[in-house]
């Protein structure tokens, strides 16, 4: 396993909420093509380092909320020709106070994008995103989240690196850096382009036998109006 070690406050990462009245163009309209931009397309599906995560099935199933773990964390972007993009993303955090007690996080996200007449991407979530944040040592920290922020990124650029091909660097509204990600394929791997799950009103909530209950068999009751659906072990054997 390989462990980035970042600020806790890097679980917040890569979020923003954008006024909805932000000026945007139509995807192509008036965005400078030069050779930092299209040295290939956007449209395709990109992984950081060990290229571990990756975007679509393989990855997550937002119909009964589960993660398939990937062997290492890193980051997955997919775009489509039609304006769709999808999210992958799997890191640890240390923690400061006890380097023992790593919180993982593991997430997904799909909505539309737009890019902007100044250069910046604009991705609004289609509503069935979702997150499992997890802590080895606080058994009740772990839990399963929606996610459905807004992402604005300063800018992107398109590079072509001498061994690694196609190279996509994305700069967060911070001008944080993403992982460079390489172009894994040309067309995209993602889930259908749809809302795969109920709309995110319903409460997760813990089930099982309380703190002591350990981090490789956690189980989870989930609760919705009227209807109760059992989640099944998730295994974290490579923790
Ligand atoms: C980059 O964009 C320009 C302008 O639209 C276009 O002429 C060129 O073919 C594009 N190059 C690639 C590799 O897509
Ligand atoms: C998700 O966020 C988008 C953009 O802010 C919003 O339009 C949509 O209603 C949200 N969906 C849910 C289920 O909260
Ligand atoms: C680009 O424009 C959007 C919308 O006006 C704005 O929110 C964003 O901050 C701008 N990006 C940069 C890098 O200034
Ligand atoms: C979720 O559904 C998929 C596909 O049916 C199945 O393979 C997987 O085991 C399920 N995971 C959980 C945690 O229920």
């Amino acid at each position: 396993m390989k462990f980035s070690f970042m600020p806790i406050a890097a679980l917040a990462f890569a979020s923003l909420s954008v006024a909805q009245d932000v000026t945007s163009t139509n995807v192509g309209e008036q965005i400078r093509f030069d050779a930092e931009h299209n040295a290939t397309s956007l449209v395709g599906t990109w992984s950081s380092g060990s290229r571990a995560v990756m975007t679509g099935p393989q990855f997550a199933n937002p119909s009964n909320l589960s993660f398939n773990y990937p062997l290492n964390t890193g980051v997955s972007y997919s775009f489509t020709e039609d304006g769709w993009y999808e999210i992958s993303r799997y890191r640890f955090n240390s923690n400061a106070i006890d380097p023992g007690c790593m919180t993982g996080l593991i997430f997904w996200v799909h909505g539309q994008y737009q890019m902007l007449s100044n250069d910046s991407l604009y991705m609004i979530p289609n509503g069935d995103g979702f997150q499992q944040i997890q802590n080895r040592c606080n058994a009740l920290s772990n839990q399963i989240l929606d996610y459905n922020e807004t992402e604005l990124y300063n800018s992107w650029r398109i590079y072509t690196d001498p061994t690694d091909g196609f190279k996509l660097h994305l700069f967060q509204f911070d001008g944080t850096p993403v992982a460079p990600q390489f172009q894994i394929s040309s067309t995209p791997q993602m889930l259908p382009k749809a809302m795969l799950r109920a709309p995110p009103t319903q409460i997760l909530r813990r089930r099982g036998n309380g703190a002591e209950q350990r981090l490789t068999d956690i189980s989870w009751t989930f609760v919705s109006t009227g209807m109760a659906m059992v989640l099944a072990t998730v295994a974290l054997s490579t923790l």
